[in-house]
Order: C-alpha cells, then sequence, then structure tokens
C-alpha cells in the first residue's frame, strides 16, 4: 500500500509534468497550427457561449485558487495571519460556488458536444475525453468539500500544501503527506496530475496562448466570410500605411 502511495503521489507528478512541459515544448515547436481550440462556434451558437462563460469563469476561479492555495508557502498564510481555518473555509466557498458555477457550464458544453449530431461529428477524441475527464474532475473537487467540512480547522489542507510543495522543492518523502487522506482526495490528486499529463495532447493547450497572445493580439484569427465582394476599405488601416510599407504599390 505504501508502494502504491509512493508511486501515485511521489513519482507520477514528475513523470505527468515532465510530460506536460516537454509535450507542450514540442506540440508547440512542430505542429503550431494545431495549437487551438478548434472551435464549434460555426457549427451551433446556442448553449456554447452560456455553457462556455459559465465553465471558463468557474474554472479560472477554481485554477487560480488551486495555484495560490497549494503552492503559496505555509509561513506567507501564517505571516498574514491567515489561519488555516480560515484558509480552509474560504477554499471551500468560494471553490464551491466556482465549481457549480463550472459545473453548470461544463454539463451544457458536454451535453452539446455529444448530443449535436454536427458536433459529434466534427469532434475529435480529444475534445470529447478532455471534457468528460474534467466534468468528473470538478465532481471529484465537489465531492471534497463536505469530506473537508468534517475538518474545519484545516489541517487536512495543510497536508495537500506540504504534499504539492515537497513536489515542487524535490523532498523525497512528498508522497507521506497524502498517505492516509481520504480516499475522494486520493482520485482527485491522481486524474489531476492525469490531467496535467494528457494536456499537450488536448484542446487544453489553448490555455497557453491565453495570456500570451490573445491578449496581445499578437495571434491570427481566420475568417471565412460568404462575402462575394471585397471588403471595403479598413477605416483604422488607411491605405497610405500599406503603401509606406510597400512602396512599389505606391506608384
Ligand atoms: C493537479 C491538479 C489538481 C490538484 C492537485 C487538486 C487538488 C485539490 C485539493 C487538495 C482540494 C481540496 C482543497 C481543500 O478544501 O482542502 C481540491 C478541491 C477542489 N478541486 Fe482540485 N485539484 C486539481 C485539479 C482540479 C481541476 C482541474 C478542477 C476542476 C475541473 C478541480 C476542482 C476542484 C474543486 C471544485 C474543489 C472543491 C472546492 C475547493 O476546495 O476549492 N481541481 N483540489
Amino acid at each position: 500500500m505504501m508502494l502504491l502511495n509512493q508511486i501515485l503521489f511521489g513519482v507520477y507528478p514528475y513523470i505527468a509534468l515532465v510530460v506536460l512541459a516537454l509535450g507542450s515544448v514540442i506540440r508547440f515547436d512542430r505542429e503550431q497550427y494545431t495549437w487551438r481550440t478548434g472551435s464549434s462556434q460555426l457549427l451551433r451558437r446556442r448553449q456554447l457561449v452560456t455553457g462556455s462563460i459559465l465553465f471558463h469563469l468557474g474554472i479560472l476561479v477554481i485554477f487560480g485558487g488551486h495555484f495560490v492555495g497549494l503552492l503559496t508557502p505555509i509561513w506567507v498564510f501564517e505571516a498574514m495571519g491567515v489561519s488555516h481555518g480560515a484558509k480552509q473555509v474560504l477554499a471551500m466557498t468560494a471553490g464551491g460556488v466556482a465549481g457549480v458555477m463550472c459545473m453548470a457550464g461544463a454539463l451544457l458544453l458536454l451535453h452539446r458536444r455529444l448530443f449535436d449530431p454536427r458536433i459529434r461529428a466534427t469532434s475529435s477524441f480529444g475534445d470529447t475525453a478532455i471534457l468528460i475527464i474534467l466534468t468528473l474532475q470538478l465532481a471529484l473537487g465537489l465531492a471534497t468539500i463536505p469530506v473537508s467540512a468534517q475538518h474545519l480547522d484545516g489541517h487536512e489542507m495543510v497536508k495537500f500544501m506540504n504534499w504539492a510543495q515537497g513536489i515542487f522543492t524535490f523532498n523525497p518523502d512528498a508522497a507521506g503527506f497524502v498517505a492516509d487522506v481520504h480516499p475522494i482526495f486520493k482520485a482527485h490528486l491522481a486524474l489531476g496530475m492525469t490531467i496535467l499529463l494528457v494536456f499537450p495532447f488536448t484542446r487544453l493547450v489553448h490555455m497557453l496562448s491565453a495570456p500570451i497572445w490573445y491578449l496581445n493580439r499578437r495571434g491570427w484569427q481566420l475568417v471565412r466570410t460568404r462575402r462575394s465582394l471585397p471588403l471595403p476599405p479598413h477605416p483604422v488601416l488607411p491605405t497610405t500605411i500599406i503603401q509606406a510599407r510597400r512602396p512599389e504599390a505606391a506608384e
């Protein structure tokens, strides 16, 4: 049992993190044109907008909460006077509200992906699989809340912080911190690492470009139009600017 715990929570995290990092770099280097979500908005907009907004708002809060909550050194919370109990209650309430929002969005998106014949036909195996895995992970995450409610002093949460920070500081005993936690937590941690492992092979890679490219407008968006006539001159890009860049065209 101890060996299984060591493999799952002491070795598997490194496999997942290495595949996440190397896989993402290799995919970006070799297959930049597959680095996208493969939007299906063109096929059916209804349900996508509500589902997508709920899902993304929820998951961003959860992502931020997990990142700060698990990886901020424990002494920082102590120095700020935030007790473990207060942090536990915050994780349960903020994470719980965001989790329910995210779940509502995920179910809308899943329904659309599975039951709209056109979307189903154009979805890759990875598109559907990752949405199912994320929905399961959300369900497990929400199921941890009643378990956490049984130890509101936050001492269990400290084990997760020690484990996560132990992994990043190469502490060989990190897995020991979560050896005796409730099986729901173990399932949530194991599936969480599996999400990191498959990340580079799915549409989740778009998370990496969102902050870097979309906000900076450095990326390209391909738009197909049904127009037969050419577009009128761009109001913000006067032809003189284009001509200035292409002197041969100015004559
Ligand atoms: C490696 C990845 C992940 C790890 C290590 C992880 C770890 C944890 C831990 C330790 C808790 C319990 C916090 C506490 O109350 O003490 C938790 C809760 C939760 N997790 Fe995750 N998680 C991961 C990924 C995810 C993902 C991808 C989702 C969403 C799809 C998610 C959704 C939730 C939710 C909704 C809760 C309950 C509310 C909360 O406590 O924030 N988790 N997670």
